[in-house]
């Protein structure tokens, strides 16, 4: 199985992500956290995302491409969980390429639904931590209060969830993401599910679409 998952910020893309990587096995690829590691690392690449995201601007279709295309081909045996990436039209093209190139199929791409005033409240309440798991304090909370459950390492609140920076990134998901609904429903690829659900539930429709019984 190859999917996507599409959704506005803070829909749960990564929440999800999580879990199916765990219960089904599949290769999380994450475009966000591929960019923040690079920042991380200071690479030419990463310091040239780093503006971009933390104004809450898309990264240059040229670099993200770049970057994801990098891991797949790395090891192109599939099972790929794509959390953030295509975010544009352009972005599914080359994806669609890549996949031809490697004889890899797209299972489906779901879009989790999320109303703009529930994604602002959530991402308020987000802690992160350096490798990506994600918590809430209402929601998710670790068992530790700022601390991870899987690597003890330390949550933080990411730099581009500030109130601004958010409401600029739901305007771009707007007006250059959600053309991808159409695109991969055009494909007969497309399911929607509902975001507003608990994250379990939100996970056991996922799985119930993709034919998969938890562990
Ligand atoms: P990225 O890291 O991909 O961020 P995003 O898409 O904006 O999504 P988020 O990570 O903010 O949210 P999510 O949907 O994963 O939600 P989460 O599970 O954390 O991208 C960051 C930046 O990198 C972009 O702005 C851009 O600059 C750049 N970038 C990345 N990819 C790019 C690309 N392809 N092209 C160009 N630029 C790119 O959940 C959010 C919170 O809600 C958590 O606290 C969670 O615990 C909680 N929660 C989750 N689900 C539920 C639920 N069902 N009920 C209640 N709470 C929930």
């Amino acid at each position: 199985m190859n999917v996507i998952l599409l959704g506005p910020p803070g829909c749960g893309k990564g929440t999800q992500a999580g879990w199916l990587r765990t219960e089904i096995g599949m290769r999380h690829l994450s475009s966000g956290d591929l960019l923040r590691r690079h920042t991380a690392d200071g690479t030419d690449l990463g310091r040239e995302a780093a503006a971009y995201m933390s104004a809450g601007k898309l990264v240059p279709d040229q670099l993200v491409v770049a970057v994801v295309l990098a891991e797949i081909a790395a090891d192109p045996r599939g099972e790929f969980l794509l959390d953030g990436f295509p975010r544009t039209v352009a972005q599914a093209d080359s994806l669609a390429t890549a996949f031809c190139a490697y004889n890899l199929e797209l299972t489906a791409a779901f879009v989790i639904d999320t109303p703009d005033e529930v994604i602002e409240a959530r991402i308020s309440g987000r802690r992160q931590c350096p490798d990506g798991h994600v918590y809430h304090v209402e929601h998710d909370p670790p068992q530790r209060r700022g601390v991870c459950d899987h690597d003890g390492k330390r949550l933080k609140q990411r730099d581009d969830d500030r109130a601004d920076v958010v409401r600029e990134r739901l305007a771009i998901y707007h007006a250059d993401t959600s053309p991808l609904i159409a695109y991969y429903e055009r494909r007969g690829l497309l399911h929607r599910v509902d975001g507003t659900l608990a994250p379990t539930e939100v996970s056991a429709q996922i799985r119930a679409r993709l034919g998969v019984a938890a562990r």
